[in-house]
């Protein structure tokens, strides 16, 4: 299996699930029971609502410049299926998510439908005044940011210098959870600590996350490596995910799991396919329409080969409540 590029695109905190929790309540579709629910049912999807991007961001394999929005009823039909199928928390993503037109009311529609966390990931370019009090009241309870360094570079503009503003913005007026991302690997380490300190300065909550290269692996110059280290530190016991996954993958070269995507995580792309994460949309593919509970029970069972070097920090934490139960070794 050849893999390219490995975000992480991680919720806010799956964490936070509430142990032995519900499934969403029953509003009109049909959602699995919660016995199934509680054995296979999904934690966290992304939905893609547009490919497009107004970034071109140096390390990003998932975006183009020319897609069409998808059309909000077909992003609808999407979201009720995901509810049939007793999905916890959905966030919407792209591209870019807030270039959809419909962005408001298709929150607003996953209010009604019942989902308990509704989140967005966003490059923030788009945010204003309107835009976060659009969101507040469409009922949006979690925001996603990460923020690439300080200043502006080859790779990316998603930096403190333009983004600033908007974070204070955020912390001003968001009702809504907003995790910022400080990354490491496209910028001077140094500035990811910079952006720690702010985030942590105007009272949002703070993460690290680590770039990928283009095989999916992690390699840390010894100084990203020390500034992840002092990242760490300052994050506290919010620097430490899915069992510290990234230590051993940096330290030992693999980080082997029981992946659960297809079943406990869901990605869905522009054309409404399932698949396991946004790296491997080209080994497992199948339409959310006819996604069933077998397939959830299928997926939920089935090992993957990529997991031992896996940097899709979602997924992790969404396969964490089952790492006991036992899986099928990977084919191939
Ligand atoms: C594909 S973007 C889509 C949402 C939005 N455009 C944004 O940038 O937040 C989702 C997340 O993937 C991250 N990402 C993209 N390429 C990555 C890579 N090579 N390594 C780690 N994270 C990556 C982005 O930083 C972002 O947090
Ligand atoms: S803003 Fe997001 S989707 Fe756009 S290129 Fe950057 S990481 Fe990719
Ligand atoms: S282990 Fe799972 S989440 Fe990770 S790359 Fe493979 S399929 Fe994707």
């Amino acid at each position: 299996m050849t893999r390219q590029a490995m975000p992480s695109h991680e919720p806010a905190s799956l964490d936070s699930r509430p142990p032995g929790s519900q499934p969403p309540e029953a509003t009109g579709a049909r959602p699995i029971g919660v016995l199934d629910w509680l054995r296979c049912g999904p934690f966290l999807a992304h939905l893609v609502v547009t490919r497009r991007c107004n970034l071109s961001c140096g390390y990003c394999n998932e975006y183009d410049r020319t897609s069409s929005p998808v059309p909000r009823q077909i992003v609808e039909q999407r979201l009720e299926k995901l509810r049939e199928l007793s999905t916890w928390m959905v966030c919407l993503t792209g591209g870019e998510p807030t270039l959809h037109p419909d962005l408001l009311p298709i929150l607003a529609s996953m209010k009604d439908l019942g989902f308990r966390r509704r989140q967005i990931i966003t490059n923030g370019y788009r945010l204003g005044e309107q835009l976060v009090q659009g969101l507040n009241a469409a009922g949006l309870t979690d925001l996603q940011i990460s923020v690439d360094g300080v200043r502006r570079n080859a790779t990316t503009f998603k930096v403190l210098d333009v983004l600033r503003g908007r974070l204070e913005l955020l912390a001003r007026l968001a009702r809504f959870r907003v995790v910022v991302s400080a990354v490491i690997g496209s910028a001077p380490p140094s500035e990811a600590l910079e952006v720690v300190r702010f985030t942590k300065g105007i009272g949002l909550t703070p993460r690290v996350i680590l770039l990928h290269d283009g095989s999916g692996g992690l390699r840390l110059s010894p100084e990203e490596l020390e500034a992840f280290k002092e990242v760490k530190q300052l994050l506290g016991r919010g620097g430490r995910e899915s069992g510290d996954y990234r230590e051993r993958l940096i330290e030992q070269g693999a980080a082997p799991f029981r992946c659960r995507s297809g079943s406990r995580y869901l990605y869905v792309d522009e054309f409404g396919k399932v698949h396991w994460c946004s790296q491997t949309r080209e080994f497992f593919s199948k339409d959310l329409s006819e996604y069933t509970l077998e397939d959830l029970k299928a997926q939920f069972h089935a090992g993957k080969s990529c997991a031992d070097q896996c940097t899709v920090g979602c997924a992790r934490s969404a396969s964490a409540y089952d790492a006991w139960r036992r899986q099928a070794p990977a084919a191939g």
